[in-house]
This record gives structure tokens, sequence and C-alpha cells, in this order.
């Protein structure tokens, strides 16, 4: 049944974007004007992503299974179908609509009504697939069906939801976050503070402050001014969309990526203007988004790796601690690193940061890409780093795992931070359900 939590999680990013939509409707009906490039971004990511890779996937083998396996479920899916095959009509509408608004720069009513229906529409498809059909499918299908399902859901080489294909549906949903109206980001609409309380077990002394911290890509503003704390021994997480910045902020914070203004400072010392081996030196040590472990040195060697700035002394003892933890990289250990599956891989990147002695680790999205289970053991490592004491940055799109296990959490939005809170206070939250968590 993994199929259903791509679907979902699909789901979740069409939501964002349906919500900003919608957004950006009000405010043309309060006289703004509409950005072309951006509307053509919006329209892009559906038509490839949604349109011709989501449904033909649902279309191809969940619907076509269902309807073998349950009459009651034929209605439902009638309709679901028929909504697909309209899908591309709807769209070219919605682009005549633009480019008429366009041309005649008259009124937006015309266009904002469009936009309306269409986001109406979607959000009832959205829900009854997954107040409806998803619990049918969980009753009806059998263990062979979802197998076929899950296999083509889970395709790395399918044209249409391959690694590559991704990578550019992941493009596409970075340029709608670039190209989207400050005022509206790709989540929740209001930002504000919670009231945080510290929670048990974490000491009051503030071990990371950073403040109005910008960066660019070229004249792209990725962080646009980011206030974060982290106290020792705590654990917050960051959470946003795709192209939030989250990245962004690690490699920024590790020293990798320039910082244009703001200041870092660590254990009360401004390290600003520190390199970033300086940075690993001072015990601010990352595992990187994509893991990029080093393929064709071994385990041992990638784990040697990350103890770079540390005394050669203490280095094999720390092995053996890592490999306490990761019995499998032990086994492996003079295995080269690409022979490693994905779950191993991410280990092995939690591990090889580890070796730097962190004071401070650094975690940028180390569930993805990886099937639910092992999603769950990632999460088991963290939980387990912090009942050890170890303070933790966790930037996560699994919003639910991570504010789950976290004392707090900031929510960034196109490069802004729109709300923090205790972990569980972002989890209540509405507009975090909504945005994130899909509710
Ligand atoms: N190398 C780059 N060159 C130009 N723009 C970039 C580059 N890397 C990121 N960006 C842009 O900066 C913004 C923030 O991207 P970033 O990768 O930090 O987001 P993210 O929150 O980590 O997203 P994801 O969840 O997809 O990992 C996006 O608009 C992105 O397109
Ligand atoms: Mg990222």
């Amino acid at each position: 049944m993994r199929a259903i939590s791509i679907i979902q999680e699909e789901h979740r990013n069409l939501w964002r974007i349906i919500m900003s939509i919608d957004a950006v409707a009000d405010e043309l009906d309060e006289g703004g004007k509409a950005d072309v490039e951006f509307f053509n971004a919006v329209f892009d990511y559906i038509e490839s992503f949604v349109d011709e890779a989501h449904h033909h996937k649902e279309d191809g083998y969940l619907f076509r299974l269902m309807r073998v396996r349950s009459e009651r479920a034929n209605s439902i899916i009638e309709r679901l179908e028929a909504e697909h095959r309209n899908a591309p009509l709807n769209l070219k509408f919605l682009r005549q609509q633009l480019a008429e608004n366009a041309e005649r720069g008259l009124g937006n009513s015309d266009f904002t009504e469009a936009l309306r229906n269409y986001t109406k529409a979607l959000r009832s498809h959205i829900h009854t697939e997954e107040r409806d059909l998803m619990p049918m499918a969980k009753d009806v299908l059998t263990e062979a069906d979802w197998q076929e399902i899950d296999t083509a859901f889970l395709d790395n080489k399918d044209p249409l939801f391959g690694d590559q294909a991704k990578a550019e549906f992941r493009e596409l949903y970075h340029r709608i976050a670039t190209l989207a109206p400050d005022s509206i980001g790709l989540g929740g609409q209001t930002g504000g503070e919670l009231k945080t309380r510290t929670a048990p077990g974490v000491s009051t002394e503030v071990l990371l402050k950073v403040s109005a911290m910008e960066s660019c890509y070229g004249k792209i503003k990725a962080l646009k001014g980011i206030d974060l704390e982290v106290r020792r021994g705590e654990t917050v997480a960051l959470v946003g969309a795709n192209g939030a910045g989250k990245t962004t902020f690690l490699r920024t914070l590790s020293g990798v990526q320039p910082m244009s203004a703001g200041s870092i400072s660590f254990e009360g010392e401004d390290i600003s203007r520190l390199g970033p081996d300086g940075r690993v030196k001072r015990g601010i040590c990352q595992s990187p988004e994509g893991r990029q472990v080093f393929g064709p040195l071994s385990i041992e060697d990638n784990l040697r790796l990350g103890a770079y700035t540390q005394p050669k002394a203490q280095v094999e003892g720390d092995l053996e601690k890592i490999y306490a933890m990761f019995p499998v990289l032990k086994e492996k250990r003079k295995l080269p690193a690409g022979t490693l599956s994905g779950g191993q891989q991410q280990m092995l990147a939690i591990g090889r940061a580890l070796m730097g002695r962190p004071k401070m680790l650094l975690l940028d999205e180390p569930s993805m890409g990886l099937a639910p289970l092992l999603v769950e053991e990632v999460f088991n490592v963290v939980r387990s780093l912090k009942s050890q004491g170890m303070t933790i940055l966790l930037v996560e799109q699994n919003a639910f795992a991570a504010l789950g296990i976290a004392d707090r959490g900031y929510v960034l939005e196109t490069g802004n931070v729109t709300l923090t809170g205790t972990g569980q206070e972002l989890i209540s939250n509405e507009q975090v359900r909504a945005a994130y968590l899909g509710m």
C-alpha cells in the first residue's frame, strides 16, 4: 500500500498550490495584476505532473484494479476518471483566460472566477479520492493488486515517475515557489508566534542564534531574514514545502552557501565569518540533502572523512560507536558506499556527520525517498540521538513525523519563517494541518 502514501504526498503538494491560487485570486479581486509568469509556472506544473504523471498512474493501476474488485467503486471511479479526462481542457481554458486577461487589461473577475471554479473542483476531487476511494481500496484490493500498484508507483526508471522525472517536477515546483508573491508563499497564509515553553530536559542555554539571515542565488533572495534559535539539547524541526529555503538555510548555516546579511552566533561566539571547516571544528556537522555519500569509497572511508577535523587518536573508538549504532554498516564496512540501499546510505550520512563529534547535528530531509518502514527507522535513530542529549536541527518535508519528535518547530515559507511553536502546537495548528499535513 505504499502507493497510497505516495498519492497522499502528491495531493499535499497540490493542496498547497490550490491554497496559493485561491490566495492570489483574492489579491487579484482587490485590484492586483495577474503575474503571467507565476501562473504559467503553476499551470506547467499541473499539466506535466498532475495531469500527465499522477493521473496516468492512478487510472492505469489503482482505478483499473479497483473496478475489477468492486462494483461499488465503479460509480466513484467513473466520476474521477471523467475528471481526469477533462483536466487538460480545464487547464487550457485557464490558460486562455490568463492570456485574455493580460491582453485586455480589464478587470480580473472572469479569470478569478475561472480560477476559483478550478480549485473548487480540484479540492472536491482530492477529497473524494482520500475520503471515499482510499478506504475502499484498502478494503477490496488484494495483496497481489497492491504489489502491482506499488511496483508501478515506485518504479524509479519510469519515464513519468522515475528519478529524472521527479527531479524535473521538483524544479517546476521550485519555480512556483520562487515566483509566488511574497504575501502568499506556498502554505498557510498568515504567520505569527505561538507561545513556547522549554521542553523538559532541554537547557535554557541558547546554543545557536541566527538573526536576520539572508541568502541569495543571483538576484533571487532565497532567505529573506530568518531568525531562529536552538537551545542545547533541543530538537528543532524546520518544515516547509519544496523550495521554501530549508536546504539553503542549512547550507548557509554550515557556511557552504554565502550569507548576504544577518549573523550567526554559536555558543555565544559570532561565527558569521568562519569558513565551513571552522564551523565543523566548532561542532556544527551536517548530513546533507540527498545523503551525498561518496559512492566509490568504502563505507569505512566515508565515515573517516567525517572525522577529518578530529584528532586521529579518537577516530578508531568513534568508528566503533557508529558501528554499534548501525551494525549493518559494520558488516559492509569494506564495500563501496554506492552498494548500500537508500536507507543504509542515510544511516551512513548520519554516521559520517556524527564522526565530527557534533555539538549540533544538522539533518536535511533524512527520510526523503525512503520507503515508509525505513522512514520509521530513520526517525527512530533521530529519537535515540535526541534521548542521548544531542542537539538536533531537523529539516523535513515530512512535517508530521518531524514535528512529532521535535521540541519546537519553525514553518518556513518562501524564505520567511511564518510560524513557530512547540512541535505539538504546530501539529495542532489549523493552518499547518491544512498546508503541510493534508488535513
Ligand atoms: N543552486 C541554485 N540556484 C538557483 N536557485 C536555487 C538554487 N538552489 C535553490 N534555489 C532556489 O532557492 C529556493 C529555495 O530552495 P531550497 O532548495 O533551499 O528549498 P528547500 O526548502 O530545501 O526545498 P526542497 O523541499 O525541495 O528540498 C527555491 O526557490 C529554489 O529554486
Ligand atoms: Mg531541500
